[in-house]
């Protein structure tokens, strides 16, 4: 007697029993071949990877100087001293310092799966990278795409980026931005963000402008880093209406795109007005569960003067010219404003900026 009146010695239940064997044993060969066809997929989105990018550096020979190369995995192993250095974390990524022999320095970012990095996440930045040339985006050198690793290889920026100087024990001690600093670092990164906008073709979508990704090359001079989350070609207003996930950091990100999903290069502008209050405040975008644009509202948006300087920065010590702080605030309350249209776009803030810092030199020059 087996299960319910079972019995294996009846020949009608031999059958069942051969059955059921029959479809376990059916099950495994299955699994083992969908497991190989699942490798073999694999292998080949690794050779299309491959033949995208050799693609994209043909593109980039056509219109570069044709700098950038493929490295081999060895090559930037050997240069990073098999990642040892680690001189930046990112989303999905590390970045390491690399010494390529020469005397020069990289920083080579080595995309990680199992932090969510994808191929595909990598060839995007591969691409857009490969159509930018700025003194103020932080340029690629190189990639390598072998044995499942995605590492690109950048230029390196030797000073803290602005949030480790602006928030940090470590930077600070290299000493306190001034004002002028302040301003200067703003110009750079409005000249990245409107050639971004408006001279790369297509036109890109950084998405995540924040003091993280700003670099320093000295006290006024600044590159923008990491465009792994940018998006090409946006200006297809009526083509693009599929909301994306919300991508970016708290406190940068535009309250309009939170909302619709739709994501422009407003987005961009907004996430810079958050960094003007940044500079200006000393604060961190995010002040407990609240922004800093929230944060500050009510203060930055009164026309009294005393109040506008109650907002500065008190490590500054009041080292401020005062007209300038108007007008930059100014700049930052229209590239905050709610709604994304209304919002200048990053060549009206470059002209605002650069007249705002002529006021200075006039100032300076008048007789006393
Ligand atoms: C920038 O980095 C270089 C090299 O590390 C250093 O010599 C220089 O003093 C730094 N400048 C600033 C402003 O930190
Ligand atoms: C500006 O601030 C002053 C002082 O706090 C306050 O009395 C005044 O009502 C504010 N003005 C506006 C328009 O919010």
């Amino acid at each position: 007697m087996w299960l319910f009146g079972f019995s294996p010695t009846k020949p009608r239940n031999l059958w069942i029993i051969g059955a059921i064997l029959l479809v376990i044993l059916l099950t495994i060969i299955l699994k083992k071949w969908a497991i190989y066809l699942e490798a073999q997929a694999y292998k080949c989105s690794m050779e299309k990877a491959k033949r995208n990018c050799e693609n994209y550096l043909q593109i980039s020979n056509l219109c570069c100087t044709g700098v950038i190369r493929t490295y081999a995995l060895e090559e930037l192993k050997v240069a990073t001293r098999d990642f040892r250095i680690r001189i930046g974390v990112g989303a999905t990524s590390f970045v390491y310092l690399a010494e390529l022999g020469d005397g020069r320095f990289g920083a080579v970012k080595r995309v990680m799966e199992e932090r969510g990095g994808s191929k595909k996440m990598f060839l995007d930045e591969v691409s857009v990278l490969l159509r930018i040339s700025h003194p103020n985006l932080v340029g690629l050198m190189g990639f390598c795409l072998e044995k499942g690793e995605q590492l690109l290889l950048l230029e390196y920026v030797p000073n803290k980026s602005l949030f480790d100087r602006m928030h940090t024990f470590r930077g600070q001690s290299e000493g306190i931005l001034s004002w002028s600093n302040r301003l200067n670092i703003a110009l750079d990164i409005a000249r990245a963000l409107d050639y971004l906008h408006s001279q790369a073709d297509p036109p890109i979508i950084h998405r995540d402008v924040k003091s993280s990704n700003i670099l320093l090359i000295d006290n006024d001079h600044a590159k923008l880093a990491d465009f792994g989350l940018c998006k090409l070609g946006y200006n297809d207003r009526y083509g693009s209406q599929s909301p994306t996930i919300v991508k970016g950091s708290f406190g940068y990100v535009d309250t309009n795109y939170l909302k619709t999903g739709h994501v422009s290069s407003k987005s961009d502008v907004y996430s810079f007005g958050v960094l003007l209050l940044e500079l200006i405040t000393g604060l961190r975008s995010m002040q407990d569960s609240t922004t800093l644009a929230e944060w500050t509202e009510e203060a930055r948006k009164n026309d009294s003067i005393e109040v506008l300087v109650g907002l500065l920065d008190p490590k500054l010590n009041g080292d401020v010219n005062v007209e300038q702080l108007r007008v930059l605030m100014e700049v930052a309350n229209s590239a905050l404003l709610e709604n994304s249209e209304a919002r200048p776009d990053m060549r009206d803030i470059v002209d605002r900026i650069l007249e705002c810092m002529e006021l200075h030199q006039l100032q300076s020059e008048l007789p006393v």
